[in-house]
């Protein structure tokens, strides 16, 4: 197990652009003192949770007050994890990561709420409404259900549908924060960005009120970017001592997956990332196509290897495609010492992807159905 830590960290500090990546994590630990994730896999053992292959490879890197909800669980307390999608295009493996989170804290016994983030779509990316709410429902909701978020135990709502409770809620917090102080943590402000911080502060608290269970510890896991969201929130939380009882909440953090153009994964550059609703030979040429961490010839790569490292399409194994260590390990040894080439390796993990998608998308169908009955759909 440490072997194995030692080897992700190993390999990627010696990478340029991971290492810049791996600079920037670190960063985000010592400057604004999140903690390691690894730090708490005995913890997790203890409370018979076993540690998911994100932990395990350092993905998910980081945490804030985790240790505190997995020593309230052990103790018998209810814990419950929520997260938020803004419904602005379609459902990516960006997503999957998140909703594979999800999964693994309802299956280990967190009660599970998701935002649909409509409020946020429309104010701060003008996504039209009728879209955010189709978006919301038929991509983001069905995907999460076929991929075996169980829709009975988890509460899936819009913003803009929420209720009172929690609209009284961002109107308390409006009067806790200054100015001075969101600036400082998201720059320049506009009064969406404002009204979409705060709501996001809403989702992340409203859980607690009676109204909306009474749940008391919540972790939220979020991409390292979200994290300015997560430390108003945790201030907001303090302020609000002697009108309401609001815990801070705890979070985690993954790195977030580099896309397939070595860019950033985006569902507006439909070739930095793959769909899962992309047909399989849409999803094939994506793969083949993906930027990888090979040499210019095959000679050459023979006798240097490759560099995983900087390759998204071990980054598609190591995130999505192979949980299993020992496959991993063997990708990652072969294409160091240039026994496999990448169109060899490709065709490795497509058999994967392939598979992935086509039994994904067999369950896709149902779970569009059963969507849009989970969920109250707003009305305008
Ligand atoms: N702002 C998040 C995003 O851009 C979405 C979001 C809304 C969210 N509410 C949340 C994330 C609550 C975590 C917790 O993706
Ligand atoms: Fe990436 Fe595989 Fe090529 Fe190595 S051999 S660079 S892991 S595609």
């Amino acid at each position: 197990m440490v072997r194995w830590l030692a080897f992700v960290e190993g390999a990627e500090r010696l990478d340029p652009w991971g290492a810049v990546e791996i600079k920037d994590y670190d960063r985000l630990l010592k400057v604004f003192g999140i903690r390691p994730f690894k730090e708490l896999i005995p913890l997790l053992s203890k409370a018979g949770m076993e540690p998911s292959h994100l932990m395990m490879r350092g993905i998910i890197f980081g945490h804030r007050d985790f240790d505190k909800i997995i020593e309230a669980k052990i103790r018998g307390e209810r814990v419950a994890v929520l997260t938020g999608f803004m419904p602005s295009g379609k459902f990516h493996f960006g997503h999957k990561l998140t909703v594979d989170q999800l999964i693994y804290l309802q299956r280990n016994g967190f009660k599970v709420f998701v935002a649909i983030a409509d409020a946020e779509a429309s104010i701060v990316r003008k996504i039209r409404r009728e879209d955010a709410i189709r978006i919301g429902v038929e991509e983001y909701i069905a995907n999460m259900i076929a991929l075996g978020l169980d829709p009975k135990e988890t509460e899936f709502y819009f913003q803009t549908n929420r209720g009172t409770p929690y609209y009284r809620l961002i109107q308390l917090f409006s009067g806790r924060v200054t100015a001075a102080e969101m600036e400082a943590i998201y720059g320049d402000l506009t009064p969406s960005k404002i009204m979409a911080a705060l709501t996001q502060a809403a989702d992340i608290l409203h859980v607690q009120l009676e109204e909306y269970g009474g749940y008391k510890h919540v972790v939220v896991p979020v991409g390292a970017d979200q994290d300015p969201h997560l430390r108003l929130t945790r201030d907001i939380a303090d302020r609000m001592e002697g009108l309401l009882a609001l815990e801070r909440p705890a979070s985690t953090y993954h790195k977030l997956q580099p896309g397939l153009d070595g860019k950033k994964m985006s569902s507006s550059r439909p070739d930095s990332t793959i769909f899962l609703t992309d047909t399989l030979e849409e999803a094939r040429r994506k793969l083949m196509r993906a930027l990888t961490g090979g040499r210019a010839t095959a000679e050459e790569q023979r006798r240097l290897g490759g560099i995983p490292e900087v390759c998204s399409v071990y980054h598609m194994d190591l995130y999505h495609l192979m949980p299993e260590d020992s496959e991993v390990r063997s990708i990652y040894d072969s294409c160091r010492s240039g026994r496999i080439l990448c169109g060899e390796c490709k065709l490795v993990a497509w058999r994967k992807l392939e598979k992935l998608v086509e039994e994904h998308q067999r369950k896709l169908e149902k779970a569009k159905d059963i969507a849009w009955s989970v969920v109250e759909v707003p009305r305008f």
